[in-house]
């Protein structure tokens, strides 16, 4: 039998790795042996507890204030034996982080085909966003096969020369994960949050962690939101802020004290995706929510200057607006206050994907060992 092994070590990997874990172990033609590097800690297996996965591999790289090289050398030394000892027939990697490159690093340098989901998503500014857009890149140099969420994806890889029969569009798994959480019966552990969903008030959710973004821009973020919160006195504010403590540093201070804005650790999926479906307006510079919120018909203000994604943003769904203090509380402002702008943007279309994602992954990797049948390719309508 064949040997795949998926490997990932953040958050946004990890739930986006979920589909596609459960969907190689429910068939008999591989075996799945799951390599976690443990770059996020206590956030990574807050995801796998969620989606019930126990690695098989655990490298637990996690410092406090990792450099990307620590993170990249202990994945590479740590993958080195794991490859010898398991000898998957093929690596999946997932997206950008620098797990995600160094895993398919390692995976290359043991003659080992990476397949990478995710595939092709590009802004064109190699220092935005930092570092994962050379990350992207340099995992599709060394690729066999190549798993494009969408055909926009799809043509940014045929741009750059990788040939049409290594490239699959898939849609996103992020979806397949979302369709499947989103069904569930979740609670709040938080009893603010519990007590909010029952309120009928406003909410507008932010989430902010990008290391372009850390420094003066995510203290203007700060303060941004603390302005919101004061001019908009009936609206409460939602922030699961990450772990990273240089984002606390900065984000935290100005919202001291305020009785409108609700500070949570990092919740599970199912309590995010539950949250992302009560509020009224998302401010984030996340990836993924900018992936998952337009399926749930939420604008999505998005603090950064460009996006890999524009396919929301071409819908309408997802606007631009940058790091600016001023700008950012403009744009919210409006989509609090001007039902037609908001109506303009409140639509819910699934440029991302169609919950299929991970059916269409296996597929395509039991094409590229000899054997099953391609399903046709996802198509975003837009
Ligand atoms: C990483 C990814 C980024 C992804 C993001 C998702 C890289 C270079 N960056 O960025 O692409 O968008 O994850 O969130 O791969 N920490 C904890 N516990 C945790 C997680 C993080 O304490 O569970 C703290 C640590 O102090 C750590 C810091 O957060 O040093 C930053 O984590 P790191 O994985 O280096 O970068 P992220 O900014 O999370
Ligand atoms: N998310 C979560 N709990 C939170 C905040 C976010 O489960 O408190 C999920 C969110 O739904 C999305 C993913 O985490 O699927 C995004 O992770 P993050 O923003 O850290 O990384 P990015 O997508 O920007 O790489």
């Amino acid at each position: 039998m064949l040997t795949i092994m998926p490997i990932y070590g953040t958050r946004p990997e990890a739930i986006k790795m979920a589909p596609i874990v459960s969907a190689l172990q429910s068939t008999a033609d591989f075996n799945c042996v799951v390599a976690v590097t443990g770059q996020h800690r206590a956030m990574l297996d807050q995801v796998n507890k969620l989606f019930g996965i126990i690695p098989d591999v655990d490298l637990n790289i996690h410092q406090r204030n990792q450099s990307l090289n620590g993170i990249m050398a202990r994945t590479l030394e740590g993958m080195e034996q794991v490859l010898a000892l398991h000898r998957p027939d093929a690596v999946v990697v997932q997206g950008d982080t620098t797990t995600s490159t160094a895993g398919a690093i390692a995976a290359f340098n043991n003659g080992i085909p990476v397949i990478h989901a995710e595939a092709g998503l590009r802004s064109g500014d190699l220092l935005s966003p930092y570092p994962e857009e050379g990350n992207r890149k340099l995992t599709s140099q060394i690729a066999k096969l190549h798993l494009a969420p969408t055909t926009i994806s799809r043509a940014n890889l045929l741009r750059e020369g990788i040939h049409a029969s290594d490239i699959v569009v898939t849609g996103n798994t992020v979806i397949d994960a979302l369709l499947a959480t989103r069904t569930k019966n979740v609670s709040f552990d938080d009893p603010r949050l519990e007590e909010l969903s029952e309120s009928g008030r406003r909410v507008l959710l932010v989430t902010t962690h990008r290391r372009e973004n850390q420094g003066e821009a995510m203290r203007g973020v700060g303060r941004a939101i603390a302005e919101i919160a004061k001019t908009e006195p009936e609206v409460s504010v939602v922030l699961p802020v990450h772990k990273n403590p240089v984002v606390r540093e900065a984000v935290l201070p100005p919202l001291e004290g305020l009785g409108n804005v609700i500070v949570t650790e990092p919740l599970s999926y199912g309590e995010f995706t539950r949250l992302m479906s009560l509020s009224t307006v998302v401010l984030t510079d996340s990836g993924g929510v900018q992936e998952e919120a337009p399926s749930l018909g939420k604008p999505v203000l998005v603090m950064r200057e460009n996006t890999e994604r524009p396919e929301a943003v071409t819908a309408g769904t997802v606007k631009l607006v940058g790091t600016e203090t001023a700008r950012i509380v403009e744009e919210v402002r409006r989509l609090l206050n001007d039902p037609a702008a908001y109506a303009l943007m409140a639509n819910a279309v699934n440029p991302y994907g169609d919950g299929l994602a991970a059916d269409r992954t296996v597929a395509a990797i039991s094409q590229l060992f000899g054997f099953g049948k391609r399903m046709s390719d996802f198509e975003e309508a837009i």
